[in-house]
């Protein structure tokens, strides 16, 4: 495997670790405001970044390469409306995108097309996660004023279950 084409799919393992970290913390703050629904969809979101993580492990290993686990940031972002981290988590999946895209660049430049292949489940993924941060920034700004609608809208998050993402459930 080409070594930048390596290094940034193994830096990808803790990107999406992080990720993991920084919808635990959007976890925590909604919890922390009495809102255990939105609580709920942001720890399931940490449970799939965490799998995200684990695919990118996987790859690395059935291509006979070693993983190096490095250090993972602190999440330090504070809010002060229940909009702030639906917004952060949509400006953070874009940079997502934009770090598989940047993989799917480096694998295309050295004809790599077993990563072009592996990658593309990510790409649909992004535009998956990007519509649904959207989605939720649309209700949150719809309804997020009458305590009514919010109380449903929470109750709709707190219906979110786990569910293990294809390429780990295929393996
Ligand atoms: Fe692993 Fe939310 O992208």
């Amino acid at each position: 495997m080409d070594e930048r084409v390596y290094e940034l799919l193994n830096d990808q393992i803790n990107k999406e670790l992080y990720s993991a970290y920084l919808y635990m913390s959007f976890a925590d703050y909604y919890e922390d405001e009495g809102l255990s629904g939105f609580a709920n969809w942001y720890m399931i979101q940490a449970a799939e970044e965490r799998d995200h993580a684990l695919i990118f492990r996987k790859y690395l290993l059935d291509n006979g390469k070693s993983v190096q686990l490095k250090g993972i940031d602190q999440p330090d972002k504070t809010f002060s409306s229940y909009l702030g981290p639906l917004e952060a988590a949509l400006e953070h999946e874009k940079y997502v995108t934009s770090l598989i895209n940047d993989i799917y660049g480096a694998a295309h430049d050295v004809k790599d097309y077993r990563t072009m292949k592996f990658l593309d489940w990510f790409i649909e993924e992004q535009l998956e996660e990007e519509t649904n941060a959207e989605d939720m920034i649309t209700k949150m700004k719809l309804f997020g004023t009458d305590a009514k609608a919010l109380y449903d809208l929470d109750q709709e998050y707190a219906a979110r279950a786990y569910s293990m993402p294809t390429p780990l459930a295929n393996a």
